[in-house]
């Protein structure tokens, strides 16, 4: 079983966000459009907001914006914080450097914590630094897709609660529906999700969340907005409206996703993509590899490839000759590593075409893995069956 003849399936997408699309929501992309001012679709918004709060696991609104998963992010700020603020900010990879160049261009002073790439922060660290200096708010990934760590979200938020004038501010957009983040019993006071990653949608929506803590600020924060301004979508929700056009054909597909997560539980989603991560993680042993990072999240697995590999070139690899298309490493870990996602519509066909791909092309590369590709699959299969 070798390259394109292998091909039984159409293409695949397994990068950690965008992802596969379930078939019922690549046909409700398709349908004719409609209004958004309807009753028909009235009925959808109104059912979509209410069921977001489940994956929030809030008992506050939920707020969508048409905009990728940046766009909640800076949502988060704006309408929270004031130029002159100061905020103290996970810096662990990518997306923690992307929150502190927007932090910084709306004038708020940014105290960093460097994480090294693959790690997660320490929470005591934090706590030393909120007792050392007031914060407006402390700024973290949930989960850094850049290297698939998973931070300590709810021992931060323990922290952060002790500080009544301190937000608690987290981009979980790699993270929201894929591992828990009970924003309301975590104390998590803003929390961004993208609808690209476990929402299994196409990317262009962002949803977002504040705590009553979070809430109380925005009368007073001094930021310069206007699409982002929430105040006009609380308004614009609470009349069963969005205030800008709103994203119907997301929105539609984004009502069937979320019925789903209602009838069969937001535990069976994330037990669904927790077992693609122990698939994932049962697969790159049997290959002889590791993973990036030790505390890693559900969503994603980043793995180490062999030291004579191009990351790069073996993930290219795998596109062009196997149909499928993970990512690669960015900045530092360029070449270095190649990441699985785990969200979105992911069958045992989907992980027997990954673990096939992976191994024939580490095998085109030169790198023969420590178990004979036969016994490899059969202990693959044997392990989707029994688990
Ligand atoms: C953790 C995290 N934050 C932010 C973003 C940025 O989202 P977008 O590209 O949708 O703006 C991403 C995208 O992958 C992400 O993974």
């Amino acid at each position: 079983m070798q390259g394109k003849a292998d091909q039984h399936f159409d293409y695949t997408l397994m990068a950690p966000g965008p992802v596969n699309l379930h078939p019922k929501v690549r046909e409700i992309l398709s349908e004719p459009m409609i209004h958004h001012r309807t009753p028909e679709f009235d009925k959808i918004l109104s059912q979509v907001l209410k069921r977001l709060k489940l994956v929030f696991q809030t008992n506050e609104p939920v707020y969508m914006i048409s905009s990728t998963g940046s766009g909640g992010m800076e949502s988060l700020l704006v309408n929270t914080l004031s130029p002159g603020d100061t905020v103290l900010a996970v810096n662990s990879g990518k997306f923690g450097e992307r929150w502190i160049e927007m932090a910084k261009a709306y004038g708020v002073h940014v105290d960093e914590i460097k994480v090294t790439w693959g790690e997660t922060v320490s929470a005591d660290l934090i706590s030393e630094k909120l007792k050392a200096k007031p914060y407006n708010a402390v700024l973290t990934q949930a989960c850094e897709t850049s290297t698939g760590v998973l931070h300590p979200i709810q021992k931060i938020g323990d922290i952060v609660k002790a500080h009544p004038k301190t937000l608690f501010l987290v981009d979980a957009i790699t993270a929201l529906g894929a591992v828990p983040m009970p924003m309301d019993q975590w104390h998590i006071d803003g929390l961004v999700g993208g609808s690209q990653k476990a929402f299994m949608l196409p990317t262009g929506m962002s949803f977002v969340s504040f705590s009553k803590k979070a809430q109380a600020t925005f009368a007073s924060s001094k930021i310069p907005k206007f699409y982002l301004d929430i105040r006009k979508e609380i308004a614009a929700n609470a009349k069963g409206e969005t205030f800008f056009s709103s994203n119907v054909t997301l929105i539609k597909a984004l009502n069937y996703v979320l019925t789903e997560v209602e009838t069969q539980g937001l535990d069976s989603l994330f037990k669904s993509i927790q077992r693609r991560a122990d698939f994932t993680a049962e697969m790159i042993q049997l290959l002889g590899l590791n993973s990036y990072t030790k505390s890693k999240s559900a969503s994603l697995t980043a793995v180490v490839v062999p030291e004579t590999i191009d990351g790069q070139k073996l993930r290219e690899l795998i596109e062009t000759e196997f149909n499928l298309t993970l990512m690669g490493g960015q900045d530092q870990a360029k070449g270095k590593i190649i990441r699985i996602g785990h969200m979105g519509y992911i069958v045992d066909a989907h992980l027997m075409q990954l673990a096939t791909a992976l191994y024939r092309g580490l095998e085109k590369m030169n790198y023969q893995p420590p178990t004979q590709f036969d016994d490899y699959i059969t202990r693959l299969k044997n392990w989707a069956t029994q688990h």
